[in-house]
C-alpha cells in the first residue's frame, strides 16, 4: 500500500497551531506583519504571492503586499526594502524570487534585515542554519521535514538523496537533513545536473527529495521499493486545459507510486507546507522582535 501524502491536511494543522500563537501575540498587543514584494510579471510568481497573502488573512497575520514594476531600476526595490526594514509593523519581509535580471539577487537578500528575513535566505541566517543554530529555517525544506514527521518517517540513520542544489531548496534541505537534530541525522547525498549516474544514487535512497525543477525526471525505475518520495518540483507545462497549462512535478507520479511507501502529489503535496512554514516564520519573527514568547511546535 502506498500512502499518497495529503499536504493540505498537514499544512492545515500547522496553520491552526500558528494561528493560535498569532492570537496569543495579538492578546499582548502585537499583530504579526508580513510584507510581500513582487517585482515580476511571471504568472506563477503572482499566484504564489497572492496565496501567501491569503494565508496571512486566514492566520491572523497582517499581510501587506507591494508591487514594483519589473522595468524599474534595482534601487527602487532596495529603497522599498530599506523602508520595510524600518517599519515596526512589519516583522517579516519576503521578496518573491526570481527578481529581474538587472537586479542582483545577492544584494536583495543581504539588504533585508536578518531579523525580518522570514525566507531564511540572508547569509547570516544561512550561516546559523549550517552551524546548527537556525533562526528561520527556509520554508520549503522545513515543510518537507514537517511532512516526514507527520508520516512518521524518521530520517535518523537513513540515506537521504536530495536532487537539486538550489539556494532555496536543495542546499538548505541537505543542511537540515545532516543536522544533529530531529528531522536530521541522515546520511545525505546531493545530486545535481553534473551528477554522473543519478539513478545509481536515487536507487540507494530511503528518502528522495526531488527539487531540480525538471518535469518528471525521476521515475519508478530509478527508485527502490519502500522509498519515501517528496516532490518539490512544480513546473507549468503547456496543456489542453482551461488555463492552457498543467502543473507537473519532478517525479513521474504513476511509476514512482508503484515503488514508494509514501509519496507527495503535485499539486497538493509540498506547496501548502511552504506557505504554512512562512506563516510559522512570520509569527516567530513577531515574537523575537516584540519579546513576547510563543512556543511554536
Ligand atoms: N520563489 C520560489 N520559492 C520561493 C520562496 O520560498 N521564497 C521566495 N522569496 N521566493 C521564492
Amino acid at each position: 500500500m502506498t500512502t499518497i501524502i495529503d499536504g493540505n491536511e498537514i499544512a492545515d494543522r500547522i496553520r491552526a497551531d500558528v494561528a493560535e500563537r498569532a492570537r496569543r501575540l495579538n492578546d499582548e498587543g502585537v499583530t504579526p506583519g508580513l510584507a510581500t514584494v513582487l517585482m515580476s510579471d511571471d504568472g506563477g510568481s503572482k499566484t504564489y504571492v497572492s496565496m501567501k497573502q491569503r494565508a496571512c488573512e486566514e492566520t491572523g497575520i497582517e499581510g501587506i503586499h507591494h508591487e514594483i514594476d519589473p522595468g524599474e531600476p534595482a534601487e527602487v526595490l532596495f529603497d522599498r526594502i530599506d523602508r520595510l526594514n524600518e517599519d515596526p509593523a512589519v516583522h517579516g519581509i519576503l521578496v518573491q524570487m526570481p527578481v529581474p535580471d538587472h537586479v542582483d539577487t545577492r544584494t536583495v537578500l543581504e539588504r533585508i534585515d536578518p531579523m525580518k528575513d522570514v525566507d531564511g535566505f540572508h547569509p547570516e541566517n544561512v550561516g546559523r542554519l549550517v552551524a546548527g543554530n537556525a533562526r528561520y529555517k527556509p520554508c520549503t525544506p522545513h515543510g518537507v521535514q514537517k511532512i516526514l514527521a507527520a508520516c512518521d518517517v524518521d530520517t535518523e540513520g537513513k540515506d537521504a538523496v536530495v536532487v537539486g542544489r538550489s539556494d532555496i531548496v536543495g542546499k538548505p534541505m541537505a543542511n537540515l537533513f545532516v543536522q544533529r537534530d530531529q528531522g536530521g541525522n541522515a546520511t545525505v547525498t546531493v545530486c545535481h545536473s553534473r551528477t554522473a549516474d543519478l539513478a545509481a544514487k536515487t536507487r540507494e535512497a530511503d528518502v528522495v527529495v526531488a527539487a531540480a525543477g525538471v518535469p518528471e525526471m525521476i521515475d519508478g525505475e530509478m527508485l527502490s521499493d519502500g522509498v519515501t518520495v517528496i516532490d518539490v518540483g512544480i513546473t507549468r507545462v503547456e496543456a489542453d486545459t482551461e488555463k492552457g497549462y498543467e502543473l507537473v512535478g519532478d517525479v513521474d507520479f504513476e511509476s514512482a507510486k508503484e515503488k514508494a511507501s509514501a509519496i507527495t502529489p503535485v499539486p497538493g503535496g509540498v506547496g501548502p507546507l511552504t506557505i504554512a512554514m512562512l506563516m510559522y516564520n512570520t509569527v516567530k519573527a513577531a515574537s523575537l522582535q516584540s519579546g513576547v514568547p510563543v512556543d511554536l511546535p
